[in-house]
């Protein structure tokens, strides 16, 4: 008989569930995470995330710009956490393909060292890469779905009671349905404590036909796995119960811009909007 210990499991050593193998890489099909890294400039592609990329951006041409603001507001979103609100431990859910010039565990803990980070993503390019770069007692990478997110608090890094820094960067377009988006916000503000913040971003355009161009070509390159964008309105709803820090929701990047960084986003067909706002209202706290 096979000993226990060599006996197949669906759980990691760290005592959490994986994702089925369904999930394994499919160098064939674009994939959210490596065509972001392709628009990034990253190398963690393939042709058929070059491809669509390429598409992507005839029909979008700022793509590039968007996600390189995306990136700038999540590396200065992290600061203010860490430098500014004292967060010691961060939870970036859909934290895509390492990205060294928006590295937000070189920023947090160059601020402070004792800061904690998880990072989370179902895609298993992103998971690889980010657990051989990332895998000690501070920071590591879980490979999950952010439908599962009381397993992905369950995480043994994860410490209840500390106020948590959420970061939702350019990764809510992934929940396509309201539902599921209502219901990870409404999971994070009851298990984590006051003190804690999100800071999300999320693809929006007001423009029916860009909207509805982007998200198909999107969906039918990705066979399914990206979702949709929203419109600001409905943004605007599905954040309206929390409270944000100024600047409020806005252009990620006119959120709190560095003053010697160059242009800010000019496209006017779609826009990455949102901000950082308290999980709580601050005065319940
Ligand atoms: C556009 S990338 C953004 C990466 C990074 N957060 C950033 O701001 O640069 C979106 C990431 O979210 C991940 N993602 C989308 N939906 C997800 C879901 N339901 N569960 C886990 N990860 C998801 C994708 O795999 C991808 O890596």
């Amino acid at each position: 008989m096979t000993p226990a210990h060599d006996r197949p499991t669906p759980f990691g050593s760290d005592g959490l569930r994986r994702l089925p193998l369904r999930y394994g890489i499919d160098a064939g099909t674009a994939s959210d995470a490596r065509l972001w890294d392709w628009l990034l400039g990253g190398f963690a592609n393939y042709a058929a995330d070059r491809r669509a990329g390429e598409r992507l951006l005839e029909l979008a041409p700022s793509a590039a710009v968007i996600a390189r603001h995306n990136s700038d507001f999540g590396a200065r979103a992290a600061r203010v956490l860490v430098a500014g609100h004292g967060i010691t431990q961060l939870l970036d859910l859909g934290s895509g393909l390492p990205n060294p010039t928006a590295d937000v565990n070189a920023i947090a803990r160059a601020i402070d060292p004792s800061v904690r980070l998880l990072l989370v993503d179902r895609d298993p390019l992103a998971y690889a890469h980010t657990r051989s770069l990332h895998d000690d007692d501070h920071t590591r990478a879980l490979h999950a779905d952010l439908v599962d997110i009381d397993s992905i608090l369950d995480h043994p890094l994860i410490v209840p009671g500390a106020p948590t820094g959420v970061l939702l960067t350019a990764a809510l377009h992934g929940l396509p349905d309201d539902t599921a988006v209502t219901r990870l916000l409404q999971r994070l503000r009851e298990r984590l404590v006051p003190g804690s913040l999100l800071v999300v971003s999320h693809l929006v355009a007001d423009d029916v036909h860009h909207r509805t161009a982007v998200t198909d070509h999107m969906n039918t390159s990705t066979a399914g796995q990206w979702g949709r964008i929203r419109t600001r309105a409905e943004l605007d709803h599905l954040l309206a119960t929390f409270e944000p820090l100024d600047p409020g929701l806005v252009d990620v990047s006119h959120w709190r811009p560095d003053p010697d960084r160059g242009v800010l986003q000019t496209t006017r067909e779609w826009a990455m909007y949102g901000g950082v706002a308290h999980l709580h209202h601050p005065c319940a706290h």
